[in-house]
Parts: C-alpha cells; sequence; structure tokens
C-alpha cells in the first residue's frame, strides 16, 4: 500500500472510531429545584462524575439547580415525554401523582435522618417505585434523605394551639394538607424559594422545613422561633425518563441504577453529620431553637394516621418496619 492510501486508511479509521464514541455518547440532564450549594445537588453531581469515569465517557451528566428547568410539576411532564432524562427530586411531587407514596409522610415514622435512610432502602418503600413505570411514566433509582421536617416560626410556639389560624406555608401534597388541617393551621401552598420574601411581607407566618434548607436560604433572618419538632422525613427521589430508559442497554441500566442509588444513599451520613453544625449556626445567629417531641401534637397525630391508614396499607407496612428498626 502507497504510504499516502495508508495515512488515508489510518485517518478514516480514526474518524470512524471518533464518530461511532461521538454518536453513543450521552449527555444525562438532570434538574433539581434546589439550590447549587444544597447536598442534593452536591449528589447529583457526585453521581455524574462517577458515572462519566466509570462509562469511560459514554455518560456524562449535566446538572441543573434551583429550578432552571421549571417547577418539580412541570420537570416530571418534562421526564414523561423524554424531554428531560433525570431527575432529583422531592418525593413530594411524586405522593401527588401516586398516593400511596403519601405513607412516606407520616408523622413520626422515624426519630432521624438514620432510621430514615434505614426505612427507605427497606422492603415497603423500595416497592413504591415499582408503581412508578405505569403510574408517572418515570423510573424511581432511588431514594436519599434531607433533614427532618420542623417549623420556621415568625411566632412564639409555646404550644400547638399557637399553630391554629396561622398562615403555615407547605409543600402542597395530601400528608403534609392533611396535617397542617388538623393543626388548624391556614395551609399556604409555596415554593420554598419564594418563602424569604413571604415571611418579610407576612403572606405567611411561619413554614414546614428543614434546617438546612432555613440556613441556606436565609429564612432564619425573618422569623424567631425554630419549633425542632422533626415530625417527618421528606425524602429524596431519584428518577429518569421511562422514554430515555426504554432505550437504554441493560448494562447502561445497571451502572446509572447503582450509582445513582450510591450517591442518594450518601446523603444519610452527609445530613447525620452536617446537621449538629446547621443548627449552631442557626442558634448562633439569635434564633430560639425549641426542641419538641409527638406529645406536643396531642391526639392530631392519631387522626392523622386513622385518615391515612384507610387512605394506603403501604402505612401499616412502614410502620412495621419503623418499629423493628427502633429496637
Ligand atoms: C420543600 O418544598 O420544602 C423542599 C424543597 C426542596 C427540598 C426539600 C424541601
Amino acid at each position: 500500500m502507497k504510504k499516502t492510501t495508508k495515512w488515508l486508511c489510518a485517518l478514516f479509521s480514526a474518524t470512524a472510531l471518533f464518530a461511532s464514541v461521538g454518536a453513543s455518547a450521552k449527555d444525562l440532564r438532570l434538574g433539581l429545584i434546589v439550590p447549587g450549594t444544597h447536598a442534593w445537588t452536591q449528589a447529583a453531581q457526585a453521581m455524574g462524575d462517577e458515572l462519566k469515569e466509570r462509562s469511560e465517557g459514554k455518560y456524562s451528566v449535566s446538572v441543573f439547580p434551583a429550578g432552571q428547568l421549571g417547577s418539580e410539576a412541570r420537570m416530571l411532564q418534562q421526564l414523561q415525554t423524554g424531554a428531560l432524562d433525570m431527575a432529583f427530586m422531592t418525593t413530594a411531587e411524586i405522593a401527588n401523582r401516586v398516593p400511596d407514596f403519601g405513607a412516606l409522610f407520616a408523622p413520626y415514622l422515624v426519630k432521624d435522618v438514620v432510621q430514615a435512610g434505614q426505612l427507605l432502602n427497606g422492603p415497603a418503600a423500595q416497592g413504591l417505585l415499582t408503581q412508578l413505570p405505569a403510574k408517572a411514566g418515570v423510573v424511581g433509582l432511588g431514594y436519599g434523605v434531607a433533614g427532618m421536617r420542623l417549623m420556621l416560626n415568625a411566632f412564639p410556639t409555646d404550644s400547638v394551639d399557637a399553630v391554629e389560624g396561622r398562615k403555615m406555608r407547605i409543600t402542597p401534597f395530601p400528608p403534609v394538607q392533611d396535617f397542617y388541617r388538623l393543626l388548624g393551621a391556614a395551609a399556604t401552598p409555596m415554593p420554598i424559594t419564594d418563602v424569604y420574601d413571604a415571611l418579610a411581607n407576612g403572606q405567611v407566618d411561619g413554614v414546614d422545613a428543614d434546617l438546612e434548607l432555613i440556613w441556606k436560604l436565609r429564612l432564619h433572618e425573618r422569623a424567631k422561633t425554630v419549633l425542632q419538632s422533626n415530625h417527618m422525613m421528606f425524602p429524596v427521589i431519584g428518577l429518569m425518563s421511562g422514554r430515555i430508559w426504554a432505550q437504554t442497554g441493560e448494562e447502561d441500566r445497571k451502572l446509572i441504577r447503582e450509582l445513582a442509588r450510591k450517591h442518594l444513599d450518601s446523603l444519610t451520613a452527609q445530613y447525620a453529620q452536617s446537621e449538629a453544625q446547621t443548627q449552631a449556626s442557626i442558634e448562633e445567629s439569635g434564633i430560639k431553637v425549641t426542641q419538641v417531641g409527638p406529645e406536643f401534637f396531642g391526639d392530631k397525630l392519631q387522626q392523622w394516621e386513622d385518615i391515612w391508614m384507610k387512605k394506603t396499607p403501604v402505612l401499616a407496612d412502614l410502620r412495621k418496619e419503623a418499629a423493628a428498626l427502633a429496637q
């Protein structure tokens, strides 16, 4: 073979190889509503880095935090059509579509983030994920935790009666709506990103949130009291578009699922370690943190339980598994 022909052959093979890698390389777009500094966003970025490395460049992940792709409801629609590949979102949004997920928000189901992480890896919570392709057009890759829920209030909260009649910001979905309705509050649906101004202008008197959101969104600048009730867990769920999943090979699915689970799961240790520091920072800023347990809510909790035991059989399974963890 002549030298020029050899050179052209080599160039052709290199171009063909490059084209084939380029054609199969896929950038997965992943959306979140939390800010870039939030632990969920960092977990998504770490997952993307590891996926790129383990797939030898076949996959990369572009992370869009802070609601750049719209609300969670909007992102869920995009996942359903395949316009978005992945999302890490509150399980609240999923509970709006698949009612059984509401059981994960039972008051005092777990006592802390460590138990939350354990329960989310148990059979009842994992079993819920199997409902997602048929009922929501998405694949549930796994769960992670956020901080336990509490209230940040602009009014003294010495008893549960103090919450009655107050405008409380909530994430709107049935288990939390029922909780605040039973407390007699005027539950006010609002994205967490709007709460800072809403507290300042009196649109709300208090907010259902967690320590990390209070600190990272500086909500403590606008209120007096943290009622550290730890009344619910608030899981994040890793989702992939059902349409994109259908176009993904078995080996790749395995890898994506493994890494999503790993990085979502890592949130438990992170929150367990960071919560005390976040609380100390909030206290140093002059905010009173009052710790209360289930007794603070009196008979409201049993009323919630009675409603939800009728709504979903998953609640009884979760309570059983949770009781075994507590021993
Ligand atoms: C909330 O709506 O309270 C929320 C949003 C994102 C992450 C965690 C909680």
